[in-house]
């Protein structure tokens, strides 16, 4: 089995970035590939490397965060833009990657979904910088924008676009060929 661990870079219950990432594995079957949506963002303590020197035992959110990576084959992480930045949340998980280096070499697909016509470009951007100097593998096809995105989604969060049903697709088949 192929591990997907998915990442929403919003809190939020009616979140269209966590809406997407239900939606995928639904779009296409997909028998030797499992998706898990990963749930504590929100239970990870503040990043600090006082917190994170050689011998510290992790806090058990961050234990968790880093052996749910660690057991993924790649990873998704579908996002929000907050005042032209990656969400503090999505962030501060991130901090607490850069030492123990999960996504060295990690398949790594960036996407973010934005009521906005940019797409939250200037968040994706930020994030794929982030994720590479992390050293996870980001290709170009496993980018990906989505604008209007409440117009792409209906009441109960199915992707309602064939053009973004086909954009996620083609990820989630490049992220398998890695
Ligand atoms: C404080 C705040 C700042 C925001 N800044 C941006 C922004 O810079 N760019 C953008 O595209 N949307 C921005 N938005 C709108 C978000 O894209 C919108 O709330 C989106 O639905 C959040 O994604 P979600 O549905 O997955 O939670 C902002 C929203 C808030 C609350």
């Amino acid at each position: 089995m192929f591990k997907i661990l998915c990442i929403s870079g919003s809190l939020r219950p009616t979140s269209s970035n966590t809406d997407i990432l239900k939606a995928i594995p639904q779009l296409a079957a997909w028998p030797d590939i499992s998706f898990s949506i990963f749930e504590g963002l929100d239970q990870l303590p503040y990043f600090s490397p006082e917190l994170d020197y050689e011998d510290a035992t992790p806090a058990a959110a961050v234990a968790d965060l880093r052996a749910q990576l660690q057991a993924a084959d790649a990873v998704i992480v579908c996002t929000p833009e907050y005042a032209f930045g990656v969400p503090g949340v999505l962030k501060n998980a991130l901090d607490w990657i850069v030492s123990s280096g999960e996504f060295v070499g990690k398949p790594t697909a960036v996407i973010s979904a934005s009521p906005m016509m940019t797409g939250g470009d200037k968040a994706n951007a930020s994030l794929v910088q982030t994720l590479k100097v992390m050293t996870a593998t980001i290709t170009a096809d496993q980018i990906l924008t989505i604008p209007t995105v409440r117009t792409k989604i209906d009441a109960d969060g199915n992707i309602t676009d064939t053009t973004l049903k086909a954009d996620l697709v083609k990820i989630v088949n490049s992220l398998r060929s890695v």
